[in-house]
């Protein structure tokens, strides 16, 4: 994704892991209650989010792309808080919590990455585009109970 940036790189690829880890721990959790998983679906959120990144410079693009990252690492660790404060299953309970956390991680790493690459304050000012977009997109769906991983 940004070769030019191996200290990104690196950390990009501790988050990729991180998250096979909790598809195989999904997976289990799956097995063990005699479940089978959904087929995947397109996901039309993600889809409408990413059309907002901008072409631009090429760190333009990267800085956005961590921002497109970071929307859906934030709003996935909010559903996470959401399932975990009201969930009674003490064992998906406990998972959705590391979940919470983790995610609540990768937000930060990501919204981190971008700041450290552009101007915080120009970062910062993209970021509320971002969020405006992205409540645009929210009031499109109404009420769906869906989660992007
Ligand atoms: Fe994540």
């Amino acid at each position: 994704m940004c070769p030019e940036y191996p200290e990104i790189v690196t950390e990009l690829l501790k988050i990729a892991q991180e998250e096979l880890e909790h598809f195989q721990m999904v997976h289990e959790i799956i097995k063990k209650r005699g479940y089978e998983f959904g087929r995947e679906r397109k996901d039309d959120y993600v889809g409408q989010l990413f059309k907002f990144i901008v072409q631009g410079t090429r760190k333009e693009y990267i800085i956005d792309r961590m921002l497109f990252a970071a929307m859906i690492e934030a709003r996935s660790c909010e559903r996470f808080r959401v399932l975990t404060e009201n969930i009674k299953d003490e064992e998906l309970k406990t998972f959705y919590k590391d979940l919470m956390i983790s995610e609540a991680g990768h937000y930060t790493t990501f919204i981190g990455f971008a700041r450290q690459l552009g101007d915080v304050e120009k970062v910062n000012q993209r970021w509320e585009e971002w969020l405006d977009y992205e409540a645009e997109i929210i009031k499109s769906y109404g009420k769906k109970e869906t989660i992007h991983g």
